[in-house]
């Protein structure tokens, strides 16, 4: 099969795992990332063909929405190889897909290969600026976490479980990630794209707290 035609079944599959989502891992979402590390492709190298099948199907196997993230990656295994893909490049795709992910403050990233660190710089410029700060309040919305409590205090995840099962603001969520995104990108093209980014989610912020403190 040729790879524009695998790339368009994969769109086609992604489509339909995610069809509906309103947490803000919507095909959109995905269409975004894709593209983002196809241009970040572009500047850095690394194989497209890699680049794009791990950006289309990275949140398919999100732990959001298994209960088991080996479930997820099954399912991502099973389509791969009904397109009959080289072993060792569906060993690829799933190693990225299974590092993509923020786990914590205080988690370190895993990732590996430059094509990983493309996907992953995608993935996080999605979710920063004015689109990240949408997709947060989507996503607190979904879940039933608070919009913003000054009760309630930022916590700096030190594990995975820590951070999966606590339910806190979605304001405390850019302290507790979004706001740490910047400097965890890897390639100097993401690096830059991020700084206009992260000004203007401090620009949000502090509107934020300036409405709310002007009705004291
Ligand atoms: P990753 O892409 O690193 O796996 P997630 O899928 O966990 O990240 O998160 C993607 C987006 O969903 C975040 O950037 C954020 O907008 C939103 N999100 C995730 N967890 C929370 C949370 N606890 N509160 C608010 N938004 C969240
Ligand atoms: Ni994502």
């Amino acid at each position: 099969m040729e790879r524009k035609e695998i790339v368009e079944k994969t769109i086609h599959f992604v489509k339909e795992k995610l069809a509906g989502d309103s947490s803000g891992h919507d095909w959109w979402h995905i269409f975004r990332v894709w593209n983002m590390a196809k241009k970040i492709c572009e500047k850095e190298g690394g194989d497209l063909f890699l680049i794009e099948m791990a950006a289309l199907l990275h949140d398919v196997a999100d732990w959001k929405f298994y209960e088991n993230e080996d479930d997820g990656l099954q399912v991502i295994f099973d389509f791969l190889e009904g397109l009959a893909l080289d072993k060792t490049l569906i060993g690829s795709i799933i190693d990225i897909v299974k590092n993509v992910s923020f786990k914590g403050a205080g988690v370190k990233d895993k990732m590996v290969s430059l094509e990983g660190k493309i996907v992953q710089d995608a993935d996080r410029l999605d979710a920063i600026g004015a689109i990240g700060i949408a997709r947060t309040f989507a996503f607190g919305g979904k879940f039933g976490n608070e919009m913003y409590n000054p009760e309630i205090n930022v916590k700096l995840h030190d594990s995975f479980e820590d951070y999966k099962k606590d339910k806190g603001t979605t304001i405390n969520h850019f302290y507790e990630k979004l706001l740490l995104l910047k400097e965890r990108m890897h390639t100097n093209s993401a690096k830059q794209i991020a700084k206009k980014r992260h000004t203007y989610m401090e620009v949000f912020l502090e509107q934020f707290y300036g409405e709310w403190e002007s009705l004291r």
